[in-house]
């Protein structure tokens, strides 16, 4: 099984932006984390963070014919703004989560929309950067048709 975790603008930033927000764990602990958690179960993963639209645009399709089987993605602000994002996720029609490190729920009105949540299987906010793990756990196992979402 392959998947792709995709992370949008400023995290690569994390342990250094808003730690109230986002904890004080590295972006590179973080993928050495999600390797290690992958690399235990036998998932091959694969990371990609981007600051730009379009590079995440670009991965997105690109999954698709590298035979990806599910994402897993933080789109960061373009969470808010983005159609092409949404519209590429669909164009793929990988099976996809949502995953959010800090309780957006709770947080700015513009947080509350999210352009890709109807289209994902599950959305996981306000569980830190562990969310990453629930969110590949979850994923996995709708891959493997032990949930139904
Ligand atoms: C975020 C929440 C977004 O609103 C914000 O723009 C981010 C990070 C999160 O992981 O909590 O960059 O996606």
């Amino acid at each position: 099984m392959k998947i792709l975790i995709i992370n949008g603008p400023n995290l690569n930033m994390l342990g250094i932006r808003e730690p109230s927000h986002y904890g004080r764990e590295t972006y590179s602990s973080l993928c050495g984390r999600i390797e290690a958690y992958c690399a235990e179960r036998g998932i091959e993963a694969e990371l990609y963070q981007s600051n730009h639209e379009g590079a995440l645009v670009d991965r997105i399709q690109q999954a698709y014919f590298d035979g990806v089987d599910g994402i897993v993605i933080n789109p960061g602000a373009y969470t808010h703004t983005s159609i092409a994002l949404r519209d590429a996720l669909s164009a793929v029609s990988i099976p996809a989560v949502e995953i959010h490190i800090s309780a957006v729920e709770t947080r700015e009105a513009f947080r509350q929309i999210s352009y890709i949540r109807d289209i994902c299987i599950k959305t996981i906010t306000g569980h830190g950067t562990d969310g990453y793990l629930e969110a590949i756990d979850c994923l996995v196992a709708v891959l493997e048709g032990k949930s139904e979402s």
